[in-house]
């Protein structure tokens, strides 16, 4: 009977327990195998922090939002000898194959611990929707309806005012987030950090949009992006004088319930990886290409990170303004 410990590293992400129910699922039913939840991401590892893993315990977890497995941003590769004690541990926990669920760092750990040999597989994860090699990672989609409902909410309140209302979204490095919920939400300008503005441009155009009869506006920015929120909504009222707010949605975007997109995505990436671990495919990780799920090298997947399209850039500068 082989024993597979599974883990989830970084911020959370709706989803996250769509994951480990299906690898636990299909790992006990199919193939046999015990699991051990360690406990915290890499941090458990570094510390042997485990609990049993059972039919019982994934039980009812597929709505819920967060990780049952807790989570930390703990990069044993950071501490001195960081690696060599999760690969001893791994021993220790008589593990003979490891899950990795997690955004770049985690797996950048997981790509690590794959060079010196650890029988181990990634699952990505981002609300950012920024990893390489994956068209979608769970927990976006969730993020984008929340995001999107929360447009709609303060557009009838900036109606109401005559405000410009300056709401500013996740992405410290991409505005995947900004672009698809501002698109959604009908946006006036997205600001995002792929992109460069200027105060000017901005200031243009919610007057030109002014100018045309719209006494309100929505400006959505990306927290990554060059100019910050509380900075363009000061630049727009003094250069328009119309009243500003900003809104900053933190960490609601990644709170609660994930969609049924993200349940499901989720699920194929736990039931994929697992295959993966029962084939001895190790050192990959589980991505979405067009409608399929492959497996791709952990390599590919944290040498670079996945910026927005230009073209759905483009598209969404035909409602700014
Ligand atoms: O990567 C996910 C993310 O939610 C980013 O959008 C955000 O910048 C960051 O995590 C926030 O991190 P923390 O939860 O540590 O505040």
């Amino acid at each position: 009977e082989k024993t597979i410990g599974i883990l989830t590293g970084g911020g959370d992400c709706p989803g996250l327990n769509a994951v480990i129910r299906a690898v636990v699922r299909k790992g006990i039913t199919a193939y046999r195998y015990r699991f051990r939840g360690i406990l915290k991401g890499w941090k458990g590892m570094m510390e042997c922090d485990w609990e049993p893993l059972g039919l019982e315990e994934i039980s009812g977890i597929l709505p819920k939002g967060g990780t049952i497995l807790g989570t930390s941003r703990t990069n044993p590769f950071k501490e001195e000898d960081g690696g060599e004690i999760v690969v001893d541990n791994m021993r220790r926990m008589k593990l003979d194959a490891l899950v990795a669920i997690g955004g770049e760092d985690t797996l950048g750990v997981a790509n690590k611990l794959a060079s010196m040999s650890v029988p181990i597989v990634g699952v990505p994860k981002t609300i950012d929707n920024d990893l390489n090699g994956t068209d979608y990672t769970f927990g976006f989609d969730t993020a984008v309806n929340i995001v999107t409902e929360a447009i709609d909410r303060i557009h009838t309140t900036a109606e109401s005012h005559n405000r410009v209302m300056v709401i500013e979204v996740m992405g410290r490095h991409s505005g995947w987030i900004a672009l698809h919920a501002g698109l959604a939400g009908g946006a006036d300008m997205i600001l995002i950090p792929e992109q460069k503005y200027t105060i000017q441009e901005i200031v243009s155009t919610i007057r030109k949009r002014h100018e045309r009869g719209k006494d309100f506006s929505i400006v959505v920015v990306a927290e990554g992006a060059q100019l910050v929120s509380e900075l363009v909504a000061h630049a727009v009222e003094e250069g328009t004088s119309y009243e500003t707010r900003v809104t900053v949605l933190g960490h609601l975007q990644r709170g609660g319930t994930p969609t049924a997109f993200d349940r499901v995505l989720g699920t194929r990436f736990g039931i994929a990886a697992i295959d993966l671990v029962h084939a001895g495919d190790f050192g990959k990780m589980v991505s979405l290409q067009g409608n399929e799920i492959v497996a791709i090298p952990l390599a590919e997947a944290v040498n670079q990170l996945k910026l927005v399209d230009q073209e759905l850039y483009d598209l969404a500068t035909v409602f700014f303004g």
